[in-house]
């Protein structure tokens, strides 16, 4: 696991926003797994200015999203396929038909699930999965207790979820009670793994997820188990770490190519465990 502090909120993004876009230049057709919540907005505004600046490609690239609520259509403006266009598939030259969120309007939930679990598997795997975490340390919607083996399925949201995001809905009582989302095994198969967490009331559950005991009661705990995953933050969501010395503190200008954290560049390789390695050597080096 790296651990990469950036002074502030915005830069944390950039470097998110960094990471994803080596991945993609390194890898034009990359299988890119998606994330919603506020924390993932600067993210994408940071790919699209990229794109528009710096014509960043997305024309190849498959997409993947974590999760959808059950029950919304995805032209509710509270659903996550409403918060993927808005916020960037219709601001890049991403071709929908190559973008993909579970659908909580299927008939058949369970269906659905394994269909995008297959979906997945014959895109040849994610290469590079973004994440946020939610207040009681949830990836996706996998709540405390979810599996570590555990893939896409319907879920029942907790209490804290539910009143995380309520904020997002016109009223607290319309925020769904269930979801689909991609498992906890979904994700630690993606070849890398980037989560970005930022601001101060995320610091707790970050500082269990990445110095803690694994335990189901913090599922971001099981990315301690994934060979090439980077975790960016802010200061304020890097301030109850124990340990001050793994947190790499770096600028984005200094990232370079050793920094993508996936194994996308060496699709079959087995050892990817090697990348992270060489990877914190050259933030180090990178040091002024
Ligand atoms: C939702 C999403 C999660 C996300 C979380 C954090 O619950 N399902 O994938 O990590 O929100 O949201 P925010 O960035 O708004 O704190």
């Amino acid at each position: 696991m790296d651990v990469i502090i950036q002074p502030d909120a915005e830069m944390a993004a950039r470097t998110a926003a960094d990471l994803i876009a080596q991945a993609l230049s390194a890898k034009p057709d990359l299988v890119l797994g998606l994330a919603t919540g506020c924390t993932m907005e600067s993210v994408y505004d940071q790919l699209v200015r990229k794109h528009l600046e710096a014509g960043l490609d997305f024309s190849r690239c498959r997409t993947f999203n974590l999760d959808e609520y059950v029950g919304l259509a995805a032209d509710d403006p509270c659903s996550y396929h409403h918060f993927m266009r808005k916020r960037f598939f219709d601001l890049v030259n991403l071709d929908l038909p190559n973008t993909n969120l579970p659908d909580g309007l299927a008939k058949d939930l369970d269906a659905e699930c394994a269909n995008y679990e297959n979906l997945i598997a014959s895109s040849g795997g994610i290469d590079l999965q973004l994440l946020g975490i939610g207040l009681n340390g949830h990836l996706g919607f996998n709540e405390p207790l979810s599996a570590f083996r555990s893939r896409t399925r319907v879920v029942t949201l907790s209490r804290v979820t539910r009143s995380q995001n309520a904020p997002l809905f016109p009223k607290p009582r319309q925020v769904p009670r269930r979801a689909i989302t991609m498992g906890v095994g979904t994700i630690l198969a993606a070849r890398g793994c980037i989560l970005l967490a930022t601001g101060i009331e995320k610091a707790r559950i970050v500082a269990r997820a990445i110095e803690g005991p694994l335990t189901a009661m913090v599922t971001a705990t099981a990315l301690q188990l994934h060979p090439a995953c980077t975790i960016v933050l802010d200061e304020e969501a890097a301030g109850s770490l124990r340990e001050n010395d793994h947190g790499l503190r770096v600028l984005p200008a200094q990232l370079g190519p050793a920094q993508i954290p996936a194994a996308m560049l060496a699709k079959n390789e087995a050892d990817s465990h090697s990348l992270p390695a060489a990877s914190k050597k050259s933030l180090l080096a990178g040091k002024s």
